[in-house]
């Protein structure tokens, strides 16, 4: 605990006393019904919990497990939900003891707080409990599932800001674009299931999440295959890097420089994804470039220097071939090209250059001038980045540039 900052710790102790405050005033009232209520959701959800889907890239994991905190508190209002959400969600990990007590407690109190106060948006806004009356509780469905996402959120994003010390709203919008299509997928679910418990009842609900068991596997099927191509291109990446002792980990760096620069600059998952990918295989016509051109020490004739500049073109060839990858292709032939238009292979200047590719020029001039090359020692990251600034709005895009260097000095990107 003496890990935690005085803030850190008052966020913590400030959440779990809301919580409890909030679980006193929406208590529900004991009687078998409720108790078999929050057992139901409560196994439910732990199911859900405990298989999530991972995210492509090791960028975390997903669970529905919202699906039955959401679907209880439409059947029996915010009080069920509240304990459904408590106790529905403790992981693995808390219950085996490998989480501190004090991150269990947060964990706990931040999600009954977002039940609870999700529960009285929606009895507030005209949800009625116990019915679904669609689509008359629309408004009531969407508040109350849009409250619990933006608590949820915040409350998660601050307890990481305050920790961390990075950007508040900067984390915030990059996990609240996401989430908001998480939410929209499942609130609908939710509302299902609940029109399924108050129709049918409880084994109504066991037959309904069956497929819904399914759909979440072809799912994670999905999103393993993902990270297949990832390996694959990375592979191929390997490749290009091991002809060329001297760039050996160049394309990794790259591609850690493209993303953070991506997220900077509020690209979208999608473009995200797709430029990782390209960052990785931005030299990857290097395939086709003799190795004697490639790894000479000295200086390149003009002849020579024409045959490595080919390899944009041979790359954007390479990919533009390969289904998946076709659409980000421009991103490797354009990223040789020039803010002002002096560059190769097409001559484009400013924003006919794909935004991809001109990250990609910034990553890669960077990595180059700060690691070791046969004609010359790595030069220190601060000169790199004078370099960076001096070549802005010639060579490299400004407001790309201007991101990078944001990046860098935060000291969320390291050389090495
Ligand atoms: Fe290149």
């Amino acid at each position: 605990m003496q890990r935690h900052s005085k803030l850190v710790w008052s966020y913590i102790v400030v959440t779990i006393v809301v919580a409890i405050m909030l679980l006193y005033y929406v208590r529900p009232e004991l009687t078998w019904t409720t108790i078999q209520g929050i057992i139901f959701f409560t196994i439910f959800a732990l199911v859900a919990e405990a298989t999530p889907v991972r995210l492509p890239r090791g960028e975390g994991s997903v669970s529905i497990g919202f699906v039955f905190i959401f679907a209880s508190i439409i059947i029996y209002g915010p009080g069920v939900g509240a304990w459904v959400a408590a106790l529905g969600t403790i992981s693995k990990k808390e219950l085996r003891g490998e989480i501190s007590l004090e991150k269990t407690l947060f964990n706990r109190a931040q999600l009954a707080t977002c039940a609870s106060v999700a529960g009285l948006v929606y009895l507030h806004s005209g949800g009625s409990v116990g019915e679904v009356i669609f689509p008359d509780h629309l408004l009531p469905y969407f508040a109350s599932a849009g409250v619990y996402m933006l608590l949820n959120v915040s409350i998660m994003v601050g307890i990481m800001a305050l920790a961390q010390g990075t950007s508040f709203l900067n984390m915030w919008l990059v996990n609240f674009r996401w989430l908001t299509l998480n939410y929209l997928a499942l609130g609908p679910i939710a509302v299902l299931i609940a029109l399924v418990y108050t129709s049918i009842g409880m084994f109504g609900v066991l037959v309904f999440v069956f497929p819904l068991m399914l759909a979440r596997h072809s799912f994670q099927r999905y999103i393993d295959m993902r990270d297949v191509y990832l390996s694959t291109v990375t592979a191929l990446a390997t490749s290009i890097d091991a002809k060329d002792p001297y760039t050996k980990g160049h394309s990794d760096r790259v591609n850690k420089y493209s993303i953070q620069m991506a997220r900077e600059l509020n690209m979208t998952e999608d473009q995200v994804e797709m430029l990782q990918y390209m960052s990785i295989l931005h030299d990857i016509g290097k395939i086709g470039i003799k190795d004697v051109v490639l790894n000479k020490p000295g200086k390149l004739t003009e002849e020579e220097y024409e045959e490595i500049k080919k390899h944009s073109e041979v790359g954007h060839k390479i990919i533009s071939e390969i289904k998946y990858l076709a659409k980000g292709a421009d991103v490797v032939r354009h990223h040789h090209e020039m803010y002002d238009g002096n560059g190769y292979p097409d001559g484009l200047s400013k924003g006919d250059i794909p935004l991809g590719a001109r990250i990609v020029a910034v990553a890669d001039a960077f990595d180059a001038m700060t690691t070791d090359r046969p004609y010359r020692e790595a030069m220190p990251k601060e000169e790199a980045i004078e370099e960076l600034k001096r070549c802005s709005g010639t060579q490299f895009d400004p407001k790309v540039t201007e991101a990078f260097i944001g990046v860098l000095e935060r000291g969320n990107a390291t050389t090495g």
